[in-house]
């Protein structure tokens, strides 16, 4: 496995989250804590807990604005026995060095501007948006990225920016050391590789590609309608067995890689690559299950889900959605104490969630009716938390059986 199991959680959270995770046996205690950017930190989890993991009632367990995520982290997070020889403190020293063979004096100013936090992508690392950005560096010219690679332990070195709104949510992502740019990126035994400046790894669905990959799917036809490199769609062929995966995707960068990916992990007959917008797809009364992976919504998909699955059998959707809890309203509540607040907190988020699902399988009910002239059940399998974007704004997918009555 490449990197380290971690809890990203808030830096004025981090004290209550690491109490707790210490309390339940999840912390692993031979690495130290990591300050990510953001304002976030890095807590490093034991993998064998991960089965018992339960977000929701954690941050409901910390404070009722707290929110977390699992994370694979690239970072090097230092053992506790080699603390005082990490690779921030050789890359500062590699700098140092640098800079004053320049004639320049290490300041404070520029410590700051050094990277706090980084993905690792075998030997590539990612820098984040806010670091050396002082005009300083550009006196070291290209000798300036050398010396960061060779302080970072890395040959390949790349700079993120931002994602653009272009509807592919590609990273933009600057080479600016290397020879090429594609990376190979370890997860769960599969391994996804993609050009690092086309496409980004989302990171933070590592709970639901776990579920995915725990699902028993042998016989089944599946489509993945936001296939992505294959984020779903390798799970579904390598651990959980599906017959075939129709995997749908528009963006060519995503679909290059996703064919690459396919071949790498030997599924590459078991999957069909259909390019182009999803909501075109001629193909219909196919699926035992469809992969809707899109947040904050996937709401275009649903007719052409329903178009979709089997007219005699039905089949199981899996629907992502970003779901907001309307934030409390003070004045309105009785003063009660803290773990009243958080228990509250945590009933009403799964009310809210709850409601959403309701809503959602009397729609699909409708759309399933419009699309093929015959009544429907849609039964809510399972509510599932991925992770919490922010206090109150909830990732969740919902996995709901649809059959004809
Ligand atoms: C954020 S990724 C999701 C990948 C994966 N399901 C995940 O959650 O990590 C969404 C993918 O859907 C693709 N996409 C969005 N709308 C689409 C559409 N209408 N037809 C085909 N692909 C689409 C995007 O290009 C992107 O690669």
């Amino acid at each position: 496995m490449d990197g380290v199991l971690c809890l990203r959680v808030s830096q004025s959270h981090a004290q209550k989250f690491r109490k707790c995770l210490q309390a339940e046996g999840a912390l692993d205690l031979s690495l130290c804590l990591l300050k990510d950017s953001d304002d976030t930190v890095l807590l490093p989890i034991l993998t064998s807990y991960l089965p018992q993991l339960d977000l929701p009632s954690l941050t409901t367990m910390v404070a009722l604005d707290s929110a977390c995520e699992v994370v694979w982290s690239q970072s090097p997070l230092q053992s506790k026995k080699g603390r005082g020889r990490t690779s921030g403190n050789k890359l500062e020293k590699i700098l140092q060095e640098l800079l004053e063979s320049h004639g320049e004096s290490w300041t404070e100013e520029l410590r700051g501007d050094l990277p706090r936090s980084f993905q690792r992508h075998g030997d590539l690392v990612l820098l984040g948006d806010h670091c050396f950005s002082l005009p300083l560096w550009k006196k070291l010219d290209q000798q300036l990225w050398g010396a960061v690679a060779k302080g970072l332990g890395a040959k390949r070195l790349a700079k993120m920016s931002r994602i653009c709104r272009d509807g592919f949510r590609s990273p933009m992502v600057t080479m600016l050391l290397g020879e090429h740019n594609w990376v190979k990126h370890m997860d769960n035994g599969i391994s996804y590789e993609f050009d690092v400046t086309k496409c980004m790894f989302s990171a933070g669905n590592i709970m639901e590609k776990l579920r995915v990959a725990g699902f028993d799917c042998r016989g089944e036809i599946v489509v993945d309608l936001y296939a992505g490199i294959g984020y779903f769609t390798l799970p579904y062929l390598v651990h959980a067995g599906a017959s075939h995966v129709h995997a749908c995707e528009w963006s060519p960068d995503a679909v290059e890689a996703l064919q690459k990916n396919l071949v790498a992990n030997g599924v590459s007959d078991r999957c069909t690559v259909h390019q182009g917008d999803n909501r075109q797809l001629q193909l219909c009364d196919t699926a035992d299950r469809v992969n809707l992976g899109l947040i904050p919504s996937s709401e275009d998909g649903w007719p052409v889900a329903c178009r979709l699955l089997k007219r005699t059998s039905g089949g199981i959707l899996h629907i992502h959605q970003n779901v907001t809890s309307p934030l409390p309203n003070a004045a309105a509540i009785p003063a009660i104490d803290d773990a009243t607040q958080r228990i509250s907190g945590k009933k009403a988020d799964r009310e809210v969630w709850q409601a959403w699902a309701d809503d959602t399988a009397n729609r699909i009910t409708s759309l399933l009716k419009d699309t093929t002239g015959a009544a429907w059940t849609a039964n809510i399998q399972h509510i599932e938390h991925v992770k919490s974007y922010a206090p109150h704004v909830h990732h969740i997918v919902l996995d709901l059986e649809c059959r004809p009555s």
